[in-house]
């Protein structure tokens, strides 16, 4: 049993697919329970890198360790991975979030599902079929989804993408709460006014490489790469 889950260490970490390399020997460290905000263009291989640092997809090459540790089915249920485009059951919201609390063991079931409804906003909701729920409102279902099962890290990949100001506010809300709880916050996002509010650390990659890594205000005033300045100055393509 691995005791926490940080820090999460990769060595020589490869994904290639056809001769391409899509994920291209990165080696970070990421360490402390603040919010690492991955950032970079289209294609990067931002999604990818969250799939193997999750388990979901196997390395080409190299390795990750989550505090020391290979990723294996146990650790994985320690940590909870928001997709891009979430997928919910055609149930009730609720019944969304009971599914999830029917794969662990859990004595508090139905506090939790109330916990988690009343942090996304759906009390009023719960007995909605999840599919007819707005874009933000199916983003705050899926994060609830995650939070619920109290994962020790959360990794979001572009959780508030196509949402208006006020529903991404009220995803910031969650990531806040989670933060507040001392969950670790892997987030992608292409909203660099979301990175500034909220992270802490950035990675920034390009091309299956990280470019830079350092703090969020670092990065920001004082880029250390053509690369990263290129990007924030939105002049970057693949
Ligand atoms: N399983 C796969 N097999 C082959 N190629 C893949 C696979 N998954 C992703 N790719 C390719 O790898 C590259 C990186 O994809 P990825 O989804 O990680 O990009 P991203 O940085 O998340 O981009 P976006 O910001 O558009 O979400 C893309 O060119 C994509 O087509
Ligand atoms: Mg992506």
């Amino acid at each position: 049993m691995c005791e926490g889950l940080l820090p999460l260490k990769t060595r020589g970490l490869c994904f290639e697919v056809r001769g391409k390399q899509i994920i291209d020997h990165i080696d970070p460290t990421v360490s402390g329970n603040d919010i690492t905000v991955i950032l970079g263009p289209n294609g990067a291989g931002k999604s990818v890198l969250l799939r193997l640092l999750h388990g979901l997809l196997e390395p080409s090459a190299g390795q990750i360790e989550w505090g020391g540790c290979r990723i294996d089915e146990g650790l994985r249920k320690r940590q909870a991975l928001v997709f891009q485009r979430p997928v919910m059951m055609r149930r009730s919201v609720a019944e969304n979030i009971r599914f999830v609390l029917s794969l662990r063991e859990f004595s508090d079931r139905h506090e939790r599902l109330e916990k988690a409804l009343d942090l996304a906003g759906l009390t009023a909701q719960a007995n909605q079929p999840a599919p007819r729920l707005s874009g933000g409102e199916q983003q705050r279902l899926a994060i609830a989804q995650a939070m619920v099962r109290d994962p020790e890290v959360v990794i979001l990949d572009e959780p508030s993408s196509n949402l208006d100001p006020v529903a991404t506010m009220a995803i910031e809300r969650l990531i806040e709460v989670a933060r507040g709880e001392g969950k670790k916050i892997i987030l992608v996002t292409h909203d660099l006014s979301q990175a500034k509010r909220v992270g802490d650390e950035i990675i920034f990659m390009h091309n299956g490489r990280i470019v830079e890594q350092g703090t969020c205000a670092g990065f920001f005033s004082n880029p250390k790469t053509p690369e990263g300045r290129a990007y924030l100055d939105g002049a970057l393509l693949l």
